[in-house]
């Protein structure tokens, strides 16, 4: 069976990463268009590069969640697609192989001039030189509002290749990855979204299953692995 997964924030909310969009979320102390656009970068760096530094330190002191393990666990069952709109790497530090970041990451810097790629260091300034082209344009490789989503030509196809697809603790806001689960459903995959509560989009689903991540995933895993061997 091939099981195309994506998550959001939702998946990471219990290991002490805030979410966007809850009541105490990221989007509720800043404005989109200050710290998540390219125009935002460009007014203020200082202010983008705070927020992202933050974001960092707070992902280098969390701990992947149960729900993290279970798709690793998963993934050596299956053969398992895993797409996240998260900058986060608790996947990876679960052991899930070959994550799909679509929003990018926080570990990666990315030159705004030349568009060279290295890793980023845990505290980062525009004025840091690009190692490429030696202009200080360095940002946080995060794609922002108004930019195209990473790797979008592989996730399509993953999509659209689906036995399975699954959402896990995304708000189902944010576009083109809150289309995923309907294009999959037309394709002919059978559709589960994983919420502590209804998203903008569970009538995409044929199947709800409703709770925290850390209960409903390692269920939802503990079943599809039984039917595997
Ligand atoms: P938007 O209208 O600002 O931009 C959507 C962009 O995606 C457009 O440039 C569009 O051309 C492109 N796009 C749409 N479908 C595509 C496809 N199939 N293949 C390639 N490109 C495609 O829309 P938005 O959804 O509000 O935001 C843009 C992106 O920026 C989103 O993915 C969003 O999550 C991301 N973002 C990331 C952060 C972060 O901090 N990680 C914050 C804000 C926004
Ligand atoms: N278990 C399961 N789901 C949860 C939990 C939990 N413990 N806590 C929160 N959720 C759910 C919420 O109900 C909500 O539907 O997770 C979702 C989080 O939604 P958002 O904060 O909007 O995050 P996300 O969908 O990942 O945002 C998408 O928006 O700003 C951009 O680029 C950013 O990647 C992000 C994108």
């Amino acid at each position: 069976m091939r099981i195309a997964v994506l998550t959001g924030a939702g998946i990471s909310a219990e290991s002490g990463i805030r979410t966007f969009r809850a009541t105490d979320g990221l989007w509720e102390e800043h404005r989109i268009e200050d710290v998540a656009t390219p125009e935002g970068f460009r007014r203020d760096s200082v202010l983008v590069h705070r927020f992202y530094n933050m974001r960092r330190a707070d992902t280098a002191r969390a701990r992947p969640n149960a729900a993290h393990r279970a798709l690793a666990r998963l993934a050596r069952h299956h053969g398992v697609t895993l797409i996240t709109q998260n900058v986060d790497d608790l996947h990876e530090r679960s052991g899930s192989p070959d994550v799909i970041h679509m929003h990018g990451s926080l570990l990666g810097a990315l030159c705004a001039h030349c568009g060279h790629r290295w890793p980023a260091t845990l505290v980062m300034r525009a004025s840091d030189p690009c190692p490429s082209c030696g202009q200080p344009e360095t940002r946080p490789d995060i794609v922002w509002f108004g930019e195209v989503p990473y790797h979008m030509e592989r996730i399509w196809q993953a999509v659209e290749s689906a036995d399975l697809f699954a959402a896990i603790g995304t708000s189902g806001q944010v576009h083109p990855a809150a289309g995923l689960a309907q294009h999959a459903r037309r394709c002919g995959a059978a559709t589960v979204e994983l919420n502590i509560e209804p998203s903008a989009i569970s009538r995409d689903f044929g199947e709800l299953r409703l709770g925290p991540a850390t209960r409903v995933v390692p269920e939802w895993v503990d079943a599809l692995c039984g039917q595997a061997s």
